[in-house]
């Protein structure tokens, strides 16, 4: 796109731009700026600085130096009202939906349409049209009400309605930040498509996601940030995920997706026949030592099944065995107690202690590992250990006594996962972990066997997410098996060993790893192409259904 190359001044300029919390440099005095009608990647690791950068642009956060350029003249952005004024229109990391409020409600908050010649009367009719109208744009077709709250929608419904918000008004500047990070490819498309048809119409959009192919495909100009510091801005054809890596990280990663050291070994968990009002009629076997992905679009049920499995959702009928044993859940204690660990998606209420230091997030669980004789706590190991998660996960900070809560989201997320499971690194000569329990939200589970993720690298960075897999990739070598729900093609492709789509409450494919392939995977995800025929299980994968 060439489009606004003529055009006198960019639309946004940012110059030396400097950001401070207490002894960190979030920003280092950054300049970007963004032409009308095009899309601009902001790319960097976790605590690079992007999300500050953005609140910085939305009056959120005030700089310490710098200037802000609109249309080539100065213009302070104070608070966000001043933001909003401008049309800039963000959709922010955290998701910022008010939990009470109803889908259309979250949409038009603050903006509602108002009755025509009556005034101050909300023209409700209005308002849920168009709403329903800009969710199947975004292909969220079967929400089934717009006045549900929207506390009761899954993690990626609450995006796309975050999305819509955004949507809704009139936008000059769009900003998103990883928009995607638990959306599926067909929610991404129908995303990818409205934000093209924006940009065509001279909306100037920045664009922030973890996931580099994303960004190889929809991106006219790329950005890398790296410790606060733009190092660079570049077009984005011809990049690839390679050449992008290594801008981006400043050296090569190779081995992204660890090999499977072991075949997998006999059936662990078999479910048969589950249903609730999610789930309708699913079977399949996991087997100790072995990662089994599960795709499918947002609504498919995987998140839904997932929990299910856990006895945290109903179910109404179906049957599910542990070692040959008839198994029955009925709470996630009764999960923990049968060997059984859950990483939700939804980190909110997953247990970060934002208040406490990394350090004492990183132990927390696993208190009893730490203490020394008498009940003192033995606060070198206590260190050493944060410090090992540190620095295997890369987690940006001044040090380990940060409070977790003013770690990037990325790096929050890194931290949540080290202490739920529970690395409890014996240092290894070969500098691998031993996984020595595992830990679900706060309690500790002693001798993990199974383990169901749901989104374990939602808004991680590149080198983190390695070493996340390896991890994964570790505890499955030990012979745990594990159930791992991901949005991430790339990722499911990379790492699972067999692969289970769901589309409508239902598996719909079951492919060896072999088998699985983008195109298939999609095509059974979203039953378009070709017919449950050829993606039933016994065709793809003789083996898997029992
Ligand atoms: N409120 C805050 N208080 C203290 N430090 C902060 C605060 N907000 C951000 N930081 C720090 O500023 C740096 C940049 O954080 P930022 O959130 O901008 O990173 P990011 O590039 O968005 O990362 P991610 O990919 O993880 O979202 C990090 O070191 C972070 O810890
Ligand atoms: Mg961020």
């Amino acid at each position: 796109m060439e489009t606004a190359q003529s055009a006198p001044a960019p639309l946004l300029e940012l110059h030396g731009v400097v950001k401070h919390f207490g002894g960190t440099t979030a920003l280092g005095g950054v300049d970007f700026d963004l032409r009308q009608g095009e899309i601009h990647a902001l790319l960097g690791e976790n605590g690079a600085g992007k999300s500050t950068l953005i609140k910085i642009l939305g009056g959120i956060h005030l700089p310490d130096a710098g200037m802000i350029r609109l249309d080539g003249k100065p213009t302070p952005i104070r608070k966000v009202a001043d933001a909003d004024r401008l049309g800039i229109r963000i959709i922010h990391q955290e998701l910022s939906l008010a939990p009470n409020l109803s889908v259309a409600e979250n949409i038009y908050l603050g903006r509602e349409p108002r009755h025509w010649g009556v005034p101050g009367l909300l023209d409700r009719r209005k308002m849920a049209a168009e709403a329903q109208a800009l969710l199947a744009r975004l292909g969220m077709n079967e929400i089934r009400s717009l006045r549900q709250p929207v506390d009761r929608l899954s993690i990626a419904h609450q995006q796309l309605v975050e999305i819509a918000r955004a949507l809704s008004a009139q936008a000059r500047i769009l900003v998103l930040d990883e928009p995607t990070s638990s959306l599926s490819e067909a929610e991404t498309e129908a995303l990818f498509t409205t934000l093209k048809r924006l940009r065509d119409q001279g909306v100037g959009i920045i664009y922030i996601s973890h996931r580099l192919e994303e960004i190889i495909r929809l991106a006219d100009r790329i950005t890398v940030l790296r410790d606060g510091k733009s190092i660079g801005t570049q077009s984005a054809s011809g990049v690839n995920q390679r050449n992008l890596i290594r801008w981006m990280v400043g050296r090569d990663l190779t081995e992204h997706y660890p090999r499977p050291t072991r075949r997998p070994g006999t059936p662990a968990l078999e479910v048969r026949d589950l249903k609730n009002s999610r789930v309708h009629g699913v079977s399949f076997v996991l087997r100790y030592g072995e990662i089994l992905g599960l795709a499918g679009l947002v609504g498919s049920g995987r998140t839904e099944l997932g929990r299910a499995i856990c006895g945290i959702e109903r179910l109404d009928s179906g049957e599910m065995t542990l070692d040959g044993e008839r198994l029955k859940i009925a709470s996630v204690r009764q999960a923990i107690s049968r060997g059984m660990g859950y990483l939700t998606e939804d980190r909110k209420d997953q247990g970060l202690f934002p208040r406490m230091s990394i350090r004492d997030n990183c132990v927390a669980p696993s208190l009893r590992e730490f203490a020394g004789t008498l009940g003192w706590m033995n606060e070198g190991r206590i260190r050493r250990h944060a410090e090992e998660i540190r620095a295997r996960f890369n987690i940006v900070a001044p040090s380990t006594s940060q409070l977790a809560g003013r770690l990037s989201g990325g790096n929050q997320q890194k931290v949540l996962l080290s202490m739920w499971m529970g690395i409890l690194t014996q240092s290894g000569a070969n500098g691998s972990a031993r996984p020595r329990g595992l830990i679900h939200g706060k309690r500790q589970l002693a001798s993990p066997r199974l383990l169901i993720v749901d989104e374990p690298t939602r808004g991680v960075d590149i080198g983190a997410r390695s070493e996340i897999y390896a991890l994964l990739r570790d505890l499955a070598a030990t012979g745990v098996g594990i159930l791992m729900i991901s949005s991430d093609l790339q990722e499911i492709l990379g790492l699972a060993d067999r692969v289970l789509v769901m589309r409508g409450g239902r598996i719909v494919a079951q492919l060896p790893r072999e088998a699985a392939t983008e195109e298939n995977i999609i095509a059974a995800a979203t039953g378009v192409q070709f017919g449950p025929e050829l993606t039933a299980e016994g065709r793809l994968d003789g083996e898997c259904l029992t």
